[in-house]
C-alpha cells in the first residue's frame, strides 16, 4: 500500500471515530443541559430572597446579611448622616450613581427606598474586599473635618461616604452595589425582590 493509501485509509477512520466522539458528545451535553432545568434544593436556597427585621436596629447600627454567599450591609442612618450626604458630593467621584449598579426605584443620591435605611452588597467595587463600616464623623485616619463618615476599604484604600458613593482618587472606580430589595412591612426588608410600588 502506499503512503497515500495508508493516510486515506487512516483519515476514513478519523472521520469515523469522530463520528463516534461526536455522538456520544451530544448525549453528554444534554444531561447536564436538562439537569440545569432542575436546580438542586440546596442551588434554590442560596439564590433565594432573604428577609431581614429592622426593628432592633439603632440608629447608626449596621448588620451585615448573607445573600447569595455575598455580605449585604443594612444600616439604619441617622438624619446627621443623611444631612452630610450633600456636604461631601464635592469630594465624591460619581455623586448623582450615574455609572453606578443600582436598582432604579432608589433614590439616586441617598441611594435608598426609605431615606433612614441604606443596603449596600458589601463589597468593594475594586476587587471585591469587605469595606470597613466606619460612621464616625472626623476620623483622624479618614481625612480628618473632611471625613463625613461612611465605609473604608483596608485593602488599597478606597473611600465610601454613607450612601456607598465612592470618593475621588481611590482605587474604587464606582458606587458600592445597592441590591434589588423591598419592604414587605414597615419592619421587614426582603434582599432579592424588586420593590414594584416605590415611590
Ligand atoms: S479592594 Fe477595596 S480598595 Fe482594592
Amino acid at each position: 500500500m502506499s503512503d497515500d493509501g495508508v493516510n486515506a485509509g487512516r483519515r476514513r477512520f478519523l472521520t469515523a471515530a469522530t463520528s463516534v466522539v461526536g455522538g456520544a458528545g451530544v448525549v453528554g451535553v444534554a444531561v447536564p443541559f436538562v439537569a440545569s432545568w432542575n436546580p438542586s434544593a440546596k442551588a434554590k436556597a442560596a439564590g433565594a430572597p432573604v428577609k431581614y427585621n429592622i426593628n432592633k436596629l439603632e440608629p447608626g447600627q449596621m448588620v451585615t446579611v448573607e445573600w447569595r454567599g455575598q455580605p449585604v450591609f443594612v444600616v439604619r442612618r441617622t438624619t446627621e448622616a443623611l444631612q452630610n450626604l450633600e456636604k461631601v458630593v464635592p469630594l465624591l467621584r460619581d455623586p448623582d450613581s450615574e455609572e453606578s449598579i443600582q436598582p432604579a426605584y432608589v433614590n439616586p443620591e441617598n441611594r435608598a427606598i426609605k431615606p433612614h435605611l441604606l443596603v449596600l452588597v458589601g463589597l468593594c467595587t475594586h476587587l471585591g474586599c469587605a469595606p470597613i463600616y466606619r460612621p464616625e464623623v472626623g476620623a483622624t485616619d479618614l481625612g480628618g473635618s473632611e471625613w463625613l463618615g461612611g465605609f473604608f476599604c483596608p485593602c488599597h484604600g478606597s473611600k465610601y461616604d454613607m450612601a456607598g458613593r465612592v470618593y475621588k482618587g481611590v482605587p474604587a472606580p464606582t458606587n458600592l452595589v445597592v441590591p434589588a430589595y423591598s419592604y414587605e412591612s414597615d419592619d421587614v426588608i426582603v434582599i432579592g425582590v424588586d420593590q414594584e410600588d416605590a415611590a
